[in-house]
């Protein structure tokens, strides 16, 4: 009875004391939120700058991060995710690798009430409300960017016909897609500009340096224009170039996607002619929109980062620290 007394005591004199000092008893005080990130892989520069941002936004936000690398691989994102129902994250955030088949799980993260946020590429579905909202870049607007620098390029050169090798990302993807339907949307319907062949370079180095060894044997001193889908394929590609004895952004026109630090540094140097940028510091808005999806809010479904063109056209010494 003694004892029953003094715990009562105790208890009175705690919430006494929150009274006063108008702090909430610890039980009582927010939880943190939690949400798990499912990232595609670590193929490219860009990736690693991304999943970067994103544990750093978070900290910053004071946000709980469950990060599962796919690896490059749907399966292991589908089972990342369903993971993530498992622990009842608040939100749940992913890049899908590809655009197609992830309706199912989708369904499952939805009956179990927890939001869906796309982040850098998009899904195809026919049910809308399987995910709250995406962010990430205009990947057309990128791919229609690179064929309008080819136009001007090629009435700056006075030129009668160039031959473009094209190396693109992931197949299936949303920027492999967007980036070749949005450049070839542009230069398609002018005669001088000629596409030899498209090859797929799965957004890695190592796949850039094998597909231009391959384009140089077939078109061995056909080729003008390099319209590569990334940074990583692209310094690879370039590898190959040199290899072979051939200069890039003199002998041949390269054009690549990204804006990591090392594509920059070429563009200064003369070896890449235009980086078309695609940003991977989506962190801090993935956190906000995360904040008010746990809020039980709504957001908009479409959010896409502001992107620029840096091109041989430009004055170049502005350009800031890329930050990866
Ligand atoms: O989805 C964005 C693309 O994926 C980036 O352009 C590329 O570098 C990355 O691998």
């Amino acid at each position: 009875m003694k004892k029953i007394s003094a715990l009562l005591m105790l208890i009175c004199a705690a919430l006494l004391l929150c009274a006063c000092t108008g702090e909430k008893p610890a039980a009582e005080e927010a939880a943190p939120i939690v949400i798990g990130f499912s990232q595609l892989g670590s193929e490219s520069s860009w990736r690693i700058g991304n999943t970067k941002d994103m544990t750093e936004a978070a900290e910053r936000a004071g946000i709980t991060m469950m990060l599962k690398d796919g690896r490059q691989k749907q399966e292991n994102q589908i089972a990342a995710i369903r993971e993530f129902i498992a622990h009842r994250v608040d939100v749940i955030v992913f890049s899908p690798i590809v655009e197609d088949g992830w309706d199912n799980v989708l369904r499952e993260a939805k009956q179990a009430g927890i939001p869906v946020l796309l982040i850098d590429r998009i899904i195809q579905t026919t049910d809308d409300s399987l995910y709250a909202g995406c962010i990430g870049a205009d990947f057309y607007l990128e791919g229609r960017n690179a064929g309008e620098y080819l136009l001007k390029k090629a009435d700056a050169m006075g030129a009668k016909e160039l031959h473009v090798v094209e190396i693109t990302g992931t197949e299936d993807s949303t920027p492999m897609r967007q980036r070749m339907k949005g450049f070839h949307s542009v230069v398609d319907g002018d005669s001088r500009i000629v596409t030899l062949e498209s090859v797929n370079g799965d957004f890695l180095r190592s796949r850039g340096r094998e597909c231009m060894e391959y384009l140089l044997k077939k078109y061995d001193g056909e080729i003008d224009v390099v319209y590569s889908h990334n940074d990583s394929m692209t310094l690879g590609a370039i590898e190959a170039l040199e290899a072979a004895g051939v200069k890039p952004g003199q002998d041949v026109i390269i054009i690549t996607v990204d804006g990591e630090q090392a594509a920059i540094d070429l563009l200064k140097e003369g070896k890449i002619n235009c980086v078309v940028e695609c940003t991977p510091m989506l962190g801090d808005e993935v956190m906000r929109l995360c904040t008010k999806l746990a809020g039980g809010e709504k957001i908009v479904k479409l959010t896409h980062p502001v992107e620029q063109v840096f091109t041989d056209f430009d004055d170049l010494t502005q350009i800031g620290p890329r930050g990866y």
